[in-house]
């Protein structure tokens, strides 16, 4: 018999609790494997452990994503976009939906756009540190917002309001902001994406919205899709891993000082904080067929959810996993996945990172609290809601 948790695992107000780290590392002693009885998405099957996870994300052939890759959608319900967005299709026709966006990503491309990144982090930081009392979350969120603009080209009559419209479509605070200011992105991509098809520039849009697949355009809903999965993507996992990596070095001064010091590298340090972040708590797939995990029987139709966050705890795969080593090597976290639907803006992500920690560490001597914390109510992408602080100048 499958063992069920005795708590549902897609509880948000779970994950804020200071004694879910030993929860969670009861479980995966208990079994790497359990059947959870949610109470939005029925039953799911929680992996737990490092190995499982990645078994799981490597095999699309068997844990297919088109039944959706997030729980919360509710038991049933196939999302809009399956098989037609990128995140929810499976290879072979992932590949070519993929395609056009992997050049704008691409180290190389990333490197190029390093520069004006890590001027506007600079930029941001420096206002921040101008006001002195800010709400930090608030703060890092102008980041992923720019670079997401410049990542569409977005001309620049239309920046303000796409930011605005962007700020609320992503990071609104209720599903009701959120769901309005979808409503007016989605129109906006669209005529962007037939301006961009009868006259093309050299930008992601352009790319898209002209990109054929066996000789054939791809349909003009599907590059809104893919774009919206890309801004969806980009904006609101930056800027909880910017504020939640802030307050985990806020919590933990002596690693501000070692990085401040230079004694580690950058590098290091960001998977490190994006493996303690884990800020996308899961990742959902589907069994396409019968299949077996951990000695467990999945049928095809089961769901499965990867708790990315346990299994970036998992001590079988890293040493001291309750420790935060800024300098861990390797660190082969799950943080921005595995496999066929590895992020495909995970450079882009780093440098957004890079740029802003090392701004943060070279203009600021001090992050001091000034009001509560809070975490918001997500398992999608976990993070706090406010942050207020005051900063000192170095
Ligand atoms: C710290 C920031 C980020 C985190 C933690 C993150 C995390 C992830 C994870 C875990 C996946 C895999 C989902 C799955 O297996 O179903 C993913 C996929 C994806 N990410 Fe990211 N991401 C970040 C930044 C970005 C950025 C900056 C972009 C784009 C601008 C982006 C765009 C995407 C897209 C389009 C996919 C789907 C890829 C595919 O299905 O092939 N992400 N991300």
């Amino acid at each position: 018999m499958p063992t069920t948790t005795a708590v549902d695992l897609t509880d948000p107000d779970l994950w804020a609790r200071p004694d879910t780290p030993a929860l969670v590392a009861e479980l995966r002693r208990e079994s790497a494997v359990h059947l959870t009885d949610t109470v939005d998405d029925g039953p799911v099957w929680s992996v737990l452990s490092y190995r499982h996870s990645a078994e799981v994300l490597r095999n699309a052939a068997v844990y297919s994503s088109e039944q959706g890759s997030l729980l919360g959608a509710g038991e049933g319900n196939v999302p809009v976009g399956s098989g037609r967005m990128m995140a929810l299709t499976d290879p072979p026709r992932h590949r070519e939906l993929r395609a056009p966006a992997n050049p704008f990503f691409s180290p190389g491309a990333v490197r190029g756009a390093s520069r004006g990144i890590a001027e506007l982090a600079a930029s941001i930081v420096e206002q921040a540190v101008e006001q002195g009392e800010v709400d930090l979350v608030d703060a890092v969120s102008a980041l992923p917002l720019s670079v997401m603009c410049d990542l569409l080209d977005v001309p620049e009559a239309d920046r303000d309001m796409v930011v605005r419209v962007c700020d609320v479509a992503f990071l609104g605070r209720t599903p009701e902001e959120r769901r309005a200011g979808h409503q007016q992105l989605i129109p906006y991509l669209l005529h962007q994406v037939m301006l961009r098809r009868s006259d093309p520039r050299d930008d992601l849009i352009s790319m898209m919205a002209t990109y054929r697949v066996g000789g054939k355009l791809l349909p003009i809903e599907d590059v809104v899709l893919n774009l919206d999965n890309i801004v969806v993507g980009g904006v609101q996992t930056v800027r909880h891993t910017a504020a939640m990596g802030l307050h985990t070095l806020v919590q933990h001064p002596d690693l501000w000082r070692r990085l401040q010091r230079g004694e580690v590298g950058m590098d290091s340090a960001l998977d490190e904080l994006l493996r303690w972040t884990s800020v996308g708590l899961h990742t959902l797939r589907t069994a396409s067929r019968d299949t077996e995990l951990d000695g467990r029987t999945i049928r095809r139709g089961d769901r499965v959810a990867v708790w990315v966050w346990s299994a970036n705890r998992d001590p079988e795969a890293f040493e001291r996993p309750e420790e935060i080593l800024l300098d861990r090597a390797p660190n082969k976290h799950l943080a921005l996945g595995l496999g066929a639907h590895y992020c495909v803006g995970a450079p882009l992500a780093k440098a957004e990172l890079g740029g802003l920690f090392t701004a943060m560490l070279e203009r600021v001597a001090t992050i001091e609290p000034t009001g509560p914390v809070t975490h918001n109510r997500s398992i999608i992408n976990f993070g706090l809601d406010r942050f207020p602080v005051r900063l000192t100048p170095r």
